[in-house]
């Protein structure tokens, strides 16, 4: 049996029986989808029926008072959900009904790729796989893909894989499979894998690295970087060097870049802050003019002061160098 086959068939069997998966209205499904992108699904069904109840159709939501949708959804938090949801009713109205393309539904407020596929497939039974955590992690198993999530590499890679498999005769049974499968069986930590309908063909169970796997993205960088430059001066030259590729400022030039300030260099700023797209540096700067010429760490040229100008430099050492 295919992944797939395996994968609806489990739906099939074990898969969770939800109010919204009793009906193909597609106000319903997107009502559905919208309430469980940030909520469980224990958390989410009463909000669901209870929406179901006031706003029976889209037309219904969309005539409703903003604060009136605003209510209905308190306590399920993130409430731009709750603004777009009722825009979207609007823009749903005035389009004279919910959109059936993929390109239609991934155009209303609030809807992204995951929801659009989600909709797709469950309302209109269109060939869209969905790709999230819990589809990233079987696939990962299953296949033992080691691309760390959360980069660009795995978001492709995932996506043409788990499209790959979408059966174009029950996007909607595999989807929802996919997400059952995860949140039930091939669970972040204690899969079931002994009972694991998979289990013969697993890549990660068969090489006993399903604790490996998903690989998880690095850590994030700290936020705050430290840096001590030296500006050495010495008989109107100073030392430069040029930055390598794999950090900032790739190819510019900076000063003596060190941990070690040498006895006898004065302090000219200290935590200059400095503030980059992803993180705030903070630079310490020391002026140096020592007795003889020094030796210089490898990659570091000595210059003429006055032909620094002449060099890409980043922007902390230019108005550093205002300061000296
Ligand atoms: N999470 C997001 N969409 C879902 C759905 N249709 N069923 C169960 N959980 C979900
Ligand atoms: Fe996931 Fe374990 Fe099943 Fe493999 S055998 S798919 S790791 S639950």
């Amino acid at each position: 049996m295919t992944f797939s086959e395996t994968i609806t068939d489990w739906y099939a069997a074990c898969g969770r029986d939800l109010p919204w998966r009793r009906t193909r209205d597609p106000y319903a499904v997107w009502l559905s989808e919208i309430i469980l992108q940030q909520t469980r699904v224990a958390q989410g069904w009463a909000y669901w029926e209870r929406f179901m109840e006031r706003f029976p159709t889209v037309e219904d939501l969309a005539a409703a008072p903003e604060d009136e949708v605003l209510r209905l959804w308190q306590g399920l938090g993130y409430y731009s959900r709750a603004r777009n949801l009722h825009t979207a009713a609007k823009q749903i109205v005035a389009m004279g009904g919910f959109p059936s393309t993929l390109e239609g539904i991934r155009s209303l407020k609030g809807v992204g790729d995951y929801t659009a596929a989600a909709i797709g497939s469950i309302a209109f039974g269109l060939p869209a796989a969905v790709v999230d955590g819990n589809v990233y992690r079987v696939l990962a198993r299953y296949f033992g893909i080691a691309t760390p999530v959360g980069t660009s590499a795995a978001k492709k890679e995932f996506t043409e894989l788990a499209q790959r498999l979408l059966p174009v005769d029950s996007p909607a049974a595999f989807n929802q499979g996919m997400m059952d499968f995860g949140a039930t069986c091939c669970t972040p930590v204690n899969p079931a894998c002994l009972t694991c309908p998979l289990q013969p063909s697993c890549r990660a169970f068969k090489e006993g690295r399903v604790d490996l796997l998903p690989v998880k993205q690095a850590p994030a960088k700290p936020v705050e970087r430290h840096l001590t430059y030296v500006y050495v001066r010495f008989q109107g030259q100073t030392a430069i060097h040029r930055r390598g590729p794999g950090d900032i400022w790739q190819g510019l030039w900076e000063p003596w870049l060190t941990d070690e300030v040498p006895a006898g260099a004065k302090p000219v700023v200290q935590g200059f802050k400095h503030q980059l797209t992803h993180r705030t540096l903070l630079a310490d700067f020391w002026l140096w003019e020592p007795a003889g010429r020094p030796g210089l760490p490898e990659g570091y040229v000595w210059i003429e002061e006055a032909e620094l100008d002449a060099y890409a430099k980043p922007r902390l050492f230019e108005l550093i160098l205002g300061k000296l």
